[in-house]
């Protein structure tokens, strides 16, 4: 089975409240993968959901480093992709670790390694709406791991969906 639930966000503080309920529902080993251009707001999702889990710092990209760790109710890696030039570039890395921990993994630029992932994983596709400063957020997974977390967001008032 597989569902997808398609989101609209006016702001950045919107992505964040999106990525702090995506945080809130978490679970140990829980595997989120953004997908979308540069400034889509991937890190921006990733700082919701690492204060969603509890943690007090602000995440910043780790675009110099494959992953920056913060540590929450659970750890959360946040890896990020755009600087590899194959999937075999992530796995030599350690990518694997990373998504078989009982942390939670947040990868930027998921599509660059996307056959090392599972499908016990979260996508998450970002993209400019028409108009600044609106991006639509596609989630998608197959299975019913993430069951609980989207049907948190989709009966969470406040949060626009789309058809
Ligand atoms: N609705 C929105 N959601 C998220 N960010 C938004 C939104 N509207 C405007 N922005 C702005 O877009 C930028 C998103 O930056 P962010 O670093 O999160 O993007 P990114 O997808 O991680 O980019 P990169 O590929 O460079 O890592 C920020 O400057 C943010 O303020
Ligand atoms: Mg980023």
């Amino acid at each position: 089975m597989s569902t997808t639930l398609e989101l609209i966000s006016h702001s950045p503080e919107e992505t964040q409240s999106i990525g702090r309920l995506l945080g809130a529902k978490a679970q140990p080993g829980d595997v989120f993968l953004l997908v979308g251009p540069l400034g889509a707001g991937k890190t921006c999702l990733t700082q919701g959901i690492a204060w969603g889990l509890g943690v007090k710092e602000h995440a910043r990209s780790p675009t110099f480093v494959l992953v920056t760790r913060y540590k929450g109710r659970l750890t959360i890696h946040h890896v990020d992709l755009f600087r590899i030039e194959d999937a075999a570039e992530a796995v030599d890395l350690g990518l694997d670790e990373y998504l078989n921990g009982d942390g939670v993994c947040v990868v930027e630029w998921a599509e660059k390694a996307s056959e090392v992932f599972s499908n016990q994983c979260l996508w998450i596709e970002m993209e400019y709406g028409d108009e600044e400063p609106v991006r639509r957020l596609k989630l998608h997974t197959e299975g019913y791991r993430y069951d609980p977390l989207i049907k948190a967001l989709a009966a969470q008032e406040g949060i626009e969906k789309c058809c």
